[in-house]
């Protein structure tokens, strides 16, 4: 299983270091924000797991899935809580949560040959308790809802990568995360593209900022940052006023 390490790889590498990350309305786009980007790297992971078995890419490096499992073990997320992993890719995420004890998982991503993969990768683990779906996060019609957790680890960011409207996209993935989240419902961010300020910003409505998980830092002509932020949310009841 390949280990890709937060200091060598990051989906916003691609078109931009870290210098150069954007407001909302500057942030460049990039073929990682296309759906048939994503279908042509899992057929190839796809192949390459018929093969010889690995599973290809853990984005951020296996770290990035430990510690959001270091903050569901502190926040007590019982082991039947519905868990929603959003834009699951490989499904290696799954694998590790399911290995953890959780038992109540769904992974979904619009790239049918992720879910192929996915599905392969939990049925060479002997997992067959976990739904994977082909799911539009961003046209899921209501289709998903009640969980307790939702983990992004990755997602956002090529979804803001997407060279159509990505504005739109950004609002449509808020608006899909508070209906597919139960009130009080938790949501754990992954993000190369986005700093902290600007992940409390897109979720500020309808989110309370609950921590964030410490992620490697580094040093830059003279200045100090982090490479990945790590977020987590709790969905809170909406007051409407007319
Ligand atoms: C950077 S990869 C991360 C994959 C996985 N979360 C991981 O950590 O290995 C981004 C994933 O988001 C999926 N994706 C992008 N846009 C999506 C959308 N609108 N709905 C569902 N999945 C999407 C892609 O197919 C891809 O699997």
């Amino acid at each position: 299983m390949e280990d890709t390490t937060e200091d060598s790889h990051g989906c916003g590498n691609a078109t931009h270091s870290e210098g150069e990350r954007c407001s909302d309305n500057d942030f460049g786009t990039s073929k990682l924000g296309t759906k048939e980007y994503w279908e042509e790297a899992y057929q190839r992971e796809l192949e390459t797991f018929k093969d010889i078995g690995d599973v290809g890419e853990i984005w951020f490096g296996e770290e990035s899935m430990r510690r959001v499992l270091r903050w569901m073990d502190k926040a007590k997320i019982p082991e039947n809580a519905a868990i929603l992993d959003i834009g699951t890719g490989n499904g290696a995420f799954l694998v590790e949560l399911a290995k953890h004890g959780y038992n109540n998982l769904t992974g979904i991503d619009y790239s049918p040959a992720s879910v192929k993969l996915a599905r392969s990768v939990l049925q060479a683990e002997g997992l067959t308790d976990i739904t994977v779906k082909e799911v539009d996060f961003l046209n899921s019609q209501g289709d998903l809802k009640e969980f307790d957790v939702c983990i992004d680890k990755g997602t956002f960011d090529a979804i803001s990568l997407n060279p159509d409207d990505t504005k739109q996209d950004k609002k449509l993935y808020v608006q899909t995360l508070k209906e597919a989240l139960k009130d009080k419902g938790f949501f754990a961010i992954t993000s190369c593209n986005w700093t902290k300020e600007q992940l409390l910003e897109r979720f500020s409505e309808g989110f309370e900022f609950v921590q964030e998980l410490p992620t490697p830092s580094f040093q830059f002509g003279g200045k100090k940052g982090n490479s990945v932020a790590a977020l987590v949310f709790m969905k809170v009841h909406e007051h409407v006023t007319d």
